[in-house]
């Protein structure tokens, strides 16, 4: 069990496009399983080796609901081959903790990726497996969930989180003394 810490915006980490696995070896199989630790431990459906400062084309996500088993996805240099439909979801990160603001993406996916074997796979998803692939393979890309805004929302959705982050600022000095 490892749980990493979570690098949280801004930091120029999580807007640096990350590289291809060559080989799903040992340190890739760890990566994985800290990546998972650190998802459930947060809790969150999804998230991307660049979150936990390693810039290397690896996500897990679980869509499953705190009453169910854990169904972990791992996706290993995914590419998304298909894409259709559009809808609008309420998405946050757990690198903006505290922010959710909807989003434009596609309604469904398919995606073609290697799992911890090293074996390529696909699979297809639509509403919100559908938006936490698209949200974290754009983590992948350097992409965030701000930068598929407009630029009125994105301006609004900054002074917003800054605000989360003066309050928790406050709350960590409350604590100090
Ligand atoms: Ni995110």
């Amino acid at each position: 069990m490892a749980v990493r810490d979570i690098v949280l915006y801004p930091n120029d980490v999580l807007s640096t496009p990350a590289k291809d696995v060559d080989k799903v070896d040992d340190d890739v199989q760890q990566l994985v399983q800290d990546l998972a630790d650190t998802m459930y431990d947060a809790p969150g459906v999804g998230l991307a080796a660049p979150q936990i400062g390693v810039l290397k084309r690896v996500t897990v996500i679980d869509i499953s609901k705190p009453d169910e088993e854990n169904n972990l996805l791992v996706l290993i240099n995914p590419q998304i081959v298909e894409r259709s439909g559009k809808i609008t979801w309420e998405e946050g990160c757990l690198s903006f903790p505290g922010l959710y603001e909807k989003i434009d993406r596609a309604r469904q996916v398919k995606v073609r990726a290697l799992n911890v074997e090293g074996e390529v796979f696909e699979v297809e998803g639509e509403e919100l497996l559908a938006v936490a692939m698209q949200h974290e393979i754009d983590h992948l890309d350097g992409v965030l969930f701000t930068d598929r805004m407009s630029q009125l929302k994105k301006r609004r959705a900054m002074k917003k989180y800054k605000k989360i982050l003066d309050r928790r600022e406050e709350a960590a000095e409350d604590e100090d003394e």
